[in-house]
């Protein structure tokens, strides 16, 4: 079985999606684990609910940021990791990270990347009037969503919708691809 270790930072309803179709038997692996790096983000009950293990990394335990990735590391090996899923993880990972799993660390993006990188994607596109929002889902390098793409799935809004809706859309989306993609990936890379 793959294994895998799921990154977030917040509400984890990408990983719930992971959660959900590992046990609906869509996804054949086995998630070994959550890391963390925010002690109240809802994610942790959500590893919780499932009995998936949580480990919480908090920066300021840290001299550098390279010594927290190398932590995180530590933890991956002892979980056993196949791959990297970042699921909401608002933080950029050093190479200490990237090359012991190389091109095994993903990342989901809602934007149509290279377009709109970093925080508030959605927010960065409909300021910009955009009406063809997406997702991308890409391998994570050590830039700012700059890895190559795996997938990107567009969609189409009215100039007029309301933003809950869009996001509420958008997040419908990322929740279908992200496993199919991850499931697709394991299977031709165990
Ligand atoms: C998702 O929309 C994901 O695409 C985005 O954060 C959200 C997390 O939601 N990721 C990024 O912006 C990465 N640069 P979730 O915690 O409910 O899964």
């Amino acid at each position: 079985m793959t294994n895998l270790v799921i990154f977030a930072s917040g509400n984890g309803s990408n990983f719930q999606a992971i959660i959900d179709a590992t046990s609906k038997g869509d996804l054949h692996a086995q998630i070994k684990g959550l890391i963390c790096d925010h002690k109240d983000a809802y994610c942790i009950t959500r590893a919780q609910n499932h009995q998936i293990p949580c480990v919480l990394f908090n920066r300021k335990d840290y001299e550098s940021k390279s010594d927290m990735d190398e932590a995180i590391l530590n933890q991956c090996r002892l979980w056993d990791a196949d791959w990297l899923i970042l699921a909401g993880y608002m933080r950029l990972l050093s190479s200490v990270l990237i090359q012991s799993y190389p091109q095994r660390i993903i990342n989901i993006h809602p934007s149509l990347l290279p377009q709109y990188k970093g925080k508030d994607a959605l927010g960065q596109a409909l300021a910009a009037h955009e009406t063809t929002l997406g997702v991308s889902i890409h391998y994570v390098d050590e830039g700012m969503d700059t890895g190559s793409l795996i997938a990107q799935y567009p969609f189409q809004i009215k100039g007029d919708e309301d933003r809950s809706l869009i996001e509420e859309k958008l997040h419908q989306l990322e929740h279908k691809i992200y496993p199919l993609v991850i499931q697709q990936l394991i299977k031709e890379k165990p």
